[in-house]
C-alpha cells in the first residue's frame, strides 16, 4: 500500500539518527515505490544550510546506509522535493517558515496539506518545538488533512517524566496521532513472533508454565557507546534499552492472543502483560548490574567504559543490565524471564529463548544425560535471523544414547526477499498512519514501573565489572546458577 501525498518533517536532521536511519529508509521506501508521487522531505536544524547542501548530506546519507541498490533517477526524483529550514527551536521565525514552506508544498508538490514531524531530538527539547507546532497550527488534523508526530525513545527518564512528556505530546497531538517508535517492533523477526505463536497449532499448546521452565531474553552488542557517552552516561543500561525494547520483546512473548492482528487489539494485550511483570523480592541477587573495564574483543584492544571519552573516571552507570522478571498471569505463573543487556559482550546477538520443562522420566542410561530431554526453543532476532529448536536424539551405533541436536530454520535461506530495515518498515507504518508497532503510552508508562524500582534499588550500588569481551559480570551467572540454571552462550 502506497501512502497518500504527504510530507515528511524531520527535526534534528542532521543528527546521527536521521543520517544513518531516516534518511535511507526515505530512500530505500522511494525505490521500492513505497511513496506517494506527491511527496516531500522538509529538514528542519540550526546549521546554516541551504536546500543544495541539505540534499546533498541527505544523498551521502541514503547512499552509505540504503539497504535497496542505489538508482541515481530515484534519488534525482526525491531531491526534487526536498527543503531544508534553517533555525533553532525557540526560534519563531524559523517555525514560521516552516510552516509557510508546508503551506507552499501543498500547492507547488500537491501534497494536500497532511504531513509527519519526526522529532529525532533530544526529549529535553520536545516542549518547545511541540509549543511552536501548536502556536503556528502545524499540529492540527482536520478532515481535509492529517497531520503526525513520531517520537523517539527514550520516552521520559522515569514514570513521572514519562507521564508529564506524555500529557505534553497529548495536549498538542490527539492520541492517534501520536507515534511512539521502539525500533525493535519494526524487526521483521520480532513481528514473525506473532506469526509463529498464533499461525501455528504446534507451539501454542506447550506456550506456558506447564510446559515452559523459563525464558531467556537476550540483546547483547559487542559495540560500546561510540559517540554517545553524553547520552550514555545519563542513561545507562537499563534506561538505553531494557525499558522499552526488552520488555516490548518480553510482552510480545508472553501475550495472549489479539482479538485481530489491529492496533488497539495488540497494545491491549501487551499492556496486560507489562502490568503482570513481577520484580525479584531480593534484588540484591536478581537484580545485576556491571560495567565494562578493559579487555579484548575479535583481537582488538577494548578500552574500558570509564576510559571512553567523555565518560566521568567514577561513572557508575551501567553497561550491563540482567534481572529476572516474573509474569503474573495464570499462563506464566511460577515462570522465570531472565532478561539480559550488554556492551562489549563477545558478539551481537538479540534472541529469545524458551526451555521447556525436562521430560518426567528418562528410560535412558545416565551417561550424558544430565542436559538431556531440556528442549529448547530459540527464536534469533538478529542477526541469522531464524530460530532453532534444540531436542535429544540417538547418537548412531549399537548403543542407545542419546545427544541433544538442533533443527534450524533461516530466513535467509527460505525467503529470497530482502526485509526492509526496521526504521524503512516503520516509517512507512507512520505514513500510513497504521499503528500496530507502536507502543501505548500506557505501555510505555507500565515499562517505566518495572524499572523505577530497578533503577532506586541500584541507586546505591556500583556496577559489577567484567571485561570488555566477556559475557556480563560473575554476579550475573551466579543469579541463575542460584536457580540451578545457565545463561545460554550464543
Ligand atoms: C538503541 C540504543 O535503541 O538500540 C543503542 O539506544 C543500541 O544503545 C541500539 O546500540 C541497538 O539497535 P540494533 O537495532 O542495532 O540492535
Amino acid at each position: 500500500r502506497v501512502p497518500e501525498p504527504c510530507a515528511l518533517v524531520v527535526f534534528g536532521i542532521t543528527g546521527d539518527l536521521a543520517r544513518k536511519k531516516l534518511l535511507p529508509a526515505v530512500y530505500d521506501l522511494a525505490n521500492r515505490g513505497l511513496l506517494p508521487t506527491n511527496f516531500a522531505l522538509l529538514g528542519f536544524a540550526r546549521r546554516d544550510w541551504g536546500d543544495m547542501e541539505f540534499a546533498e548530506l541527505a544523498r551521502t546519507a541514503a547512499r552509505e546506509h540504503a539497504r535497496t541498490p542505489w538508482r541515481e533517477e530515484v534519488w534525482e526524483r526525491l531531491a526534487a522535493s526536498v527543503r531544508f529550514v534553517q533555525g533553532s527551536f525557540d526560534d519563531d521565525a524559523a517555525f514560521d517558515e516552516l510552516a509557510a514552506a508546508l503551506a507552499d508544498l501543498e500547492s507547488s508538490h500537491g501534497i494536500g496539506g497532511n504531513a509527519a514531524f519526526y522529532l529525532s531530538i533530544p526529549p529535553s527539547l520536545f516542549p518547545v518545538v511541540l509549543r511552536q507546532m501548536e502556536r503556528t497550527g502545524m499540529a492540527e488534523s482536520t478532515d481535509d488533512r492529517w497531520r503526525r508526530v513520531v517520537v523517539e525513545k527514550p520516552f521520559g527518564t522515569d514514570l513521572p517524566s514519562s507521564r508529564e512528556l506524555n500529557e505534553l505530546v497529548d495536549s498538542v497531538f490527539s492520541a492517534q496521532d501520536v507515534f511512539r517508535i521502539d525500533h525493535y517492533l519494526g524487526k521483521e523477526t520480532v513481528q514473525n513472533l506473532m506469526a509463529l505463536r498464533f499461525a501455528n497449532s504446534l507451539f501454542e499448546p506447550v506456550w506456558n508454565a506447564q510446559h515452559v521452565d523459563s525464558v531467556q531474553i537476550t540483546m547483547a552488542e559487542d559495540v560500546g557507546i561510540g559517540g554517545r557517552a553524553d547520552f550514555y552516561e545519563r542513561t545507562g543500561a537499563a534506561r538505553d534499552v531494557l525499558q522499552n525494547h526488552l520488555l516490548q520483546l518480553l510482552a510480545l512473548t508472553a501475550m495472549e492472543e489479539p482479538v485481530e492482528f489491529a492496533a488497539e487489539d495488540i497494545r491491549t494485550e501487551k499492556l496486560k502483560v507489562l502490568r503482570a511483570i513481577s520484580l525479584p523480592a531480593d534484588m540484591r541477587q536478581f537484580a545485576v548490574r556491571g560495567q565494562y573495564e578493559q579487555g579484548w574483543l575479535a583481537g582488538q584492544r577494548a578500552c574500558g567504559y570509564r576510559d571512553e571519552k567523555g565518560v566521568s573516571a567514577e561513572s557508575t552507570t551501567e553497561t550491563y543490565a540482567a534481572v529476572r522478571l516474573g509474569v503474573e498471569t495464570r499462563r506464566w505463573a511460577g515462570v522465570p524471564f531472565y532478561l539480559r543487556t550488554g556492551k562489549r559482550l563477545p558478539r551481537r546477538v538479540t534472541e529469545i529463548a524458551l526451555s521447556f520443562r525436562k521430560a518426567p522420566h528418562l528410560p535412558f542410561a545416565p551417561t550424558d544425560t544430565e542436559e538431556l530431554g531440556h528442549n529448547q526453543l530459540v527464536v534469533r532476532v538478529q542477526p541469522d535471523e531464524g530460530m532453532t529448536l534444540k531436542f535429544g536424539s540417538k547418537v548412531p551405533g549399537s548403543v542407545m544414547e542419546v545427544r541433544d541436536v538442533s533443527m534450524d530454520f533461516l530466513y535467509g535461506e527460505q525467503f529470497t526477499e530482502a526485509s526492509p530495515e526496521a526504521y524503512e518498515r516503520l516509517l512507512l507504518d507512520v505514513l500510513l498512519g497504521d499503528a500496530t508497532l507502536f507502543p501505548r503510552n500506557a505501555e510505555v508508562e507500565a515499562s517505566w514501573a518495572v524499572i523505577d524500582p530497578l533503577e532506586e534499588f541500584w541507586a546505591d550500588t556500583t556496577p559489577y565489572p567484567y571485561r570488555a569481551g566477556e559475557w556480563g559480570p560473575r554476579a550475573a551467572e551466579e543469579m541463575l546458577a542460584a536457580e540451578g540454571r545457565a545463561w545460554r552462550r550464543p
